[in-house]
This record gives C-alpha cells, structure tokens and sequence, in this order.
C-alpha cells in the first residue's frame, strides 16, 4: 500500500477500507510515514468526514496500536468515565469513590490538563505525595484490595492516538467529530473498558460549542461502543459557567473532598449523582434497585455514613499520598495572597462565562499552555454565584488566590469581562440537556 493513494482516496471523499485503515495507523505507530502526509491525511478527514464502519475500524486500529489493558482477571465488570473536559470539573475525584464505595470497583487511568481546563492527575497531585505512576501489577492489586485505584495513562496506551493528536493540534484538525470520537474511545478501549460513562461538556467553556454538535460527537461515541461489544452511555451537560465553584488544582481537590465529606450541596453534587448513577446503572448495580429515585438514595447513602470519603482516604493512602490534607484540607497547598473581586452592579447574573472564569485562573498559573509547563498548584478562583442568582453590587463574585501579585491585573481583566448582569430575573442553566444510550 501507499500511504500517498489512501490521502488522495480520502481527499476524493471515498471511504476508506479496513485493510488501508489498519495499514496507516501500523505506520504511524512504526513511524514509518512522516509528518507532512499524516497530516495532509488529517486535513482530508477533517474535511471528508468518515462512515460509521471507518470511525470503528480507526478507533479499535488506534486502541490496537500500543498495550490493551486486560481487567478481566481483576474486575468482574470494569467500569470507566470520561468528560470531554470542563473548567472545573472534579468530577472524576468525588464520582470514583462514590461508585467503589456503592460496591462496583474502579480502576481508572486519567490524563493531565493542556489549555485551561485541568487535568485529573494534575489535581491529585496538589495532595503531597500522591503516587500518579502505579501501572502493571500494582495497579491490578490495588483495584481487588480496595475497589479503587486512579492513575496516569501509561504512554504505550494507544500510542498512535499519541501521534495523530499532536498533529492535529497544530494543524487546526483537532475540531473533527470521527477523530474525536476514535481519539478519545481508542483510549478507553485500550483501557480495558466494558461500560463507559461519557460526559459531553457543551457551551462556551467546551469543545463543542453546540448542542447539535456535542449530541453528534456523543451519538458517534455511543455507536463506536455499540460496534466494540461497550456499553456506554453519553450525557450532555452544561459547561456555559464553571461546575461547582473552584476552579484551580489545589483549590478542586478542596471543593472534592468537602464534596465527599457532605459539606457542599448544588451543582456539583448533583452532577456528581448523575454521573455516578449512570456508572451504577452500567454495572447492573441498580437492578437491585428501582429506580432513579432510589439510586440516588444510595448514592446520597454514601455520602452521609461516610463510606465515599473513607474510599477516597483509602486511595491516598495505597497512591502514597499524605493523608493529612484530605482530613484537614485547610492544608493543601495555599496561595499567598487573597483577593476579592466584587459585583460592580446589583442585579441578575445572566452569564458567569466559564471559558473566561479560566482564562482568569490560567493567567495565575493554573494550567499550562504547552506539555513542558509547570502548573502552580496554590492558585485559582473561588467563583461563588451561579446564572441566576441575584447579586448587591459590592457582594463578592470571586476569591481570587494568586502567588504573584503581578499577576492580577490580568486575571481581573478577564474577570471583568465573565459577568453580566440583568435587571431581571434570569433563568438557571440546567445542568444536563440530553442523554443518548446505545
Ligand atoms: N480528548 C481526546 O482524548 N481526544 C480528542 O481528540 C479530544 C479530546
């Protein structure tokens, strides 16, 4: 085959064969064919688009490409999660300890933030000590001994995904539904998943910017797991203003673990329960159950005798990390210098825009632009109003936690720019807007 015959067939908007897809990912992966045709190929799906059957012959050619975590002889069902990434979204640190603590085990391998919204590894290590690098044997133990393990993606996991992403990111492709989708489920297949819940942020803070297109993006995910023998389920969920309040590393693993603990109601936790039920309902845990009504009433179970947290206690513990934050979290790491930042209007909030609440907090140092950069843990924002709510001009928006005061000025700046208000009442955003199961 040649690699120049599979561009030009793409560019023509023929589909592509199974053979042609599985050859080009195994000379990607070899890195037998350079940069400059990879990324002619790129451009062509972008613009050609790909047929169902292409999405799953690239996506499983992708999961193919490196090691395939087998989890069979560790978990009777292995259940995983996945958000196509939010400004504060925590998600992962509150719903994995919940789902082991309700009995279904996780074993869970994350990635770290690029751009403004973090990563989940990132997060974790504002716990001092916290062990990201548990891989092979040791990771497989400690999902049978406590139900719970959450680490780094090891680099032999669908390596090709690897090559393909760095290209797209620089050559504008990256916004492309099928590259997406094989991108993000070769990943979850090579980790061994059998259920996967996926969250599909949309809105200003998101990859997708529409509901139409997140709806396509999940659809497309939903199908890829359907023709790979996964269950998944997709849920659409808001990302206009951040999920939950804090929004910077340190800050989220605060926010968490009051989460876990049963000091924080609202968005969060609701979204939390959500995904966690979802998580559940994969793993046939609610058949013992009824109902919605009565999953959550487990889950809220779990909050309130304290198994989630003790889950979460136990993980630090086993991934070497210091206990100590997660039982005083006044204790992780703190920023030197505590800024208000008041309502300069009294009325409605009618937009908190997530995209530019993390700008606010990238400026401070919360998340890094390229791979080599080194995120300051310490700093972010409190954001402590939600669209909706009524506000006194002068009552406080954001804590802004900050280590260079030099800094401010630009954080504000964007702060200034994430609030509207109305003089009359407006309405909340919902949390969720569609939910496609296969
Ligand atoms: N996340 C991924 O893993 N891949 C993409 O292409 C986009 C988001």
């Amino acid at each position: 085959m040649r690699t120049v015959d599979i561009i030009t067939k793409k560019r023509d908007g023929l589909p592509l064969e199974t053979e042609e897809i599985n050859w080009f990912i195994e000379q990607v992966t070899l890195g037998a064919i350079p940069d400059y045709q990879i990324a002619a190929w790129l451009m062509a799906v972008y613009l050609r688009g790909m047929e169902r059957r292409e999405i799953i012959d690239l996506t499983l050619a992708m999961a193919r490409s490196g090691d395939i975590l087998d989890l069979s002889d560790t978990l009777a069902y292995s259940i995983d999660k996945h958000s196509s990434g939010g400004v504060g979204d925590k998600t992962t640190l509150v719903v994995l300890p919940l789902v082991a603590a309700c009995g279904v085990p996780v074993a869970k391998m994350s990635g770290r933030g690029l751009g403004f919204s973090g990563g989940t590894l990132d997060k974790l290590e504002a716990i001092p000590g916290f062990n990201v690098q548990i891989a092979g044997e040791r990771f497989k133990a400690q999902a049978r001994s406590i139900g719970l393990v959450l680490a780094g993606q090891s680099a032999r996991l669908a390596p090709a995904d690897g090559i393909l992403y760095s290209l797209r990111d620089v050559t504008g492709t990256v916004p492309s539904l099928p590259l997406i989708a094989s991108s993000i489920m070769s990943k979850k297949i090579a980790a061994g998943a059998q259920g996967v819940v996926l969250d599909v942020k949309v809105g200003r803070g998101a990859f997708m910017p529409t509901l139409d297109a997140a709806r396509d993006l999940a659809q497309i995910m939903v199908n890829i797991g359907k023709d790979a023998g996964r269950d998944v389920i997709a849920v659409i969920s808001d990302m206009n203003q951040p999920l939950g309040s804090a929004v910077g590393n340190a800050l989220e693993v605060m926010e968490a673990v009051k989460t876990l603990r049963g000091e924080f109601t609202g968005d969060f936790l609701e979204h939390c329960l959500n995904i966690a039920g979802y998580m559940l309902k994969l793993a046939g845990r609610c058949e013992r159950y009824l109902d919605a009504a009565e999953t959550r009433s487990v889950l809220l179970q779990a909050f309130k005798d304290g198994s989630a947290f003790a889950k979460f206690r136990e993980m630090v513990i086993a991934q070497d990390g210091d206990v100590s934050v997660v039982d005083e979290p006044s204790r992780l790491s703190q920023a030197r210098v505590i800024v208000p930042y008041y309502a300069p209007l009294s009325g409605y909030i009618s937009m908190a825009a997530a995209e530019l609440i993390a700008q606010a907090a990238f400026e401070l140092g919360a998340g890094r632009a390229t791979k080599a950069d080194q995120i300051d843990l310490a700093v972010g924002l409190e954001v402590h109003v939600k669209v909706g709510d009524y506000v006194e001009k002068g009552q406080l928006l954001v804590t802004i936690h900050a280590n260079d005061p030099n800094k401010l000025d630009a954080c504000m700046a964007h702060l200034q720019r994430a609030f509207a208000f109305s003089e009359t009442p407006v309405e909340r955003l919902p949390l969720f807007y569609d939910v496609i199961e296969s």
